[in-house]
């Protein structure tokens, strides 16, 4: 017999009240090893606020998240991301004035253990964990520029590179091509697959359908904070609920071209 595979990140029954908006909604939800896992849903549906709660950037109003068999419902977000969860946001979010290695430095630098300030001496450990980085989005060439004069790609793979310089076990990603020409979405695609390829397991939240699809092991769509549709993404074009509430009628057409393409 063969041990059940454990889930590397489990929701259960999660909860976020805003006053008396529910943004999260008694939501329960696995993410197991080498999964990606895709959240879609309308705008204000909860899935940055669900980023949120599970990075520890917001606590949970009930409910838990768990993560590796350990409890990180009340955990600081420094915490969260020494046990191995990173994330990029919605809005980039950088050092605008320090250069790209240095920022990626910095994540490579703090992300896995709690350290000392003065000096900022970084060993050979974290110029290989920055270097790494760097060339798996490949912004290798591009490290001596300023962070805050990057054009919007450039911006978003900084944000990525410094995620996974932090060596995370799970990346969370809050609307990674959000903004970006197609050529643009398809570079990150092939960012989001080599960091895949290399053993971390993603939760990302799109709109963009044809990334969220081509991407995603798993679909998960979130409505009023609560999940309409958990499966397979070649079911997501079929599911009246969730043409009803998110894609309406032509793009889930398209998106059903787009599947039967990927398919054939
Ligand atoms: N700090 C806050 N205080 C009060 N309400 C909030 C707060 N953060 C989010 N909300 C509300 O919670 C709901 C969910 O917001 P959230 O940002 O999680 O949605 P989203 O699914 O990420 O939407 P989008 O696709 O537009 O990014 C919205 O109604 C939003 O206005
Ligand atoms: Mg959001």
């Amino acid at each position: 017999m063969t041990a059940a595979r454990e889930p590397l990140l489990s929701c259960k029954g999660v909860s976020k009240f805003f006053g008396a908006l529910a943004a999260v909604n008694n939501l329960s939800f696995d993410v197991y090893p080498g999964d990606v896992l895709g959240i879609g849903g309308p705008n204000g549906a909860g899935k940055t606020t669900l980023f949120e709660v599970i990075s520890g950037l917001n606590q949970a109003t009930s409910g838990s998240v768990i993560f590796q068999g350990r409890d990180i419902s009340m955990l600081p977000p420094e915490t969260v991301c020494h046990a191995g969860i990173a994330r990029t946001f919605q809005l980039n979010a950088s050092f605008e004035s320090l250069s790209v290695r240095d920022n990626v430095r910095v994540a490579a630098y703090f992300g896995r253990e709690n350290r000392a300030y003065p000096g900022l001496k970084v060993g050979p450990d974290v110029e290989e964990q920055t270097t790494a980085a760097l060339e798996a989005v490949g912004l290798a060439g591009k490290d001596h520029l300023i962070a805050g004069e990057l054009p919007v790609l450039d911006r978003k793979l900084l944000m990525l590179a410094g995620a996974i310089a932090t060596k995370p076990r799970l990346l969370l990603m809050d609307e990674p091509v959000g903004g970006l020409s197609p050529r643009e979405i398809d570079h990150m695609m092939d960012a989001v697959r080599r960091i895949a390829q290399g053993g971390v397991t993603i939760v990302l939240i799109e709109h963009v359908m044809r990334f969220l699809v081509q991407l995603s092991t798993r679909v998960l769509i979130m409505h009023h904070g609560e999940s309409i549709y958990e499966g397979p993404p070649q079911g997501l074009a079929k599911d009246r609920t969730v043409i009803d509430v998110y894609l309406g009628e032509g793009a889930s057409e398209r998106l059903g071209k787009l599947m039967e393409a990927g398919q054939s």
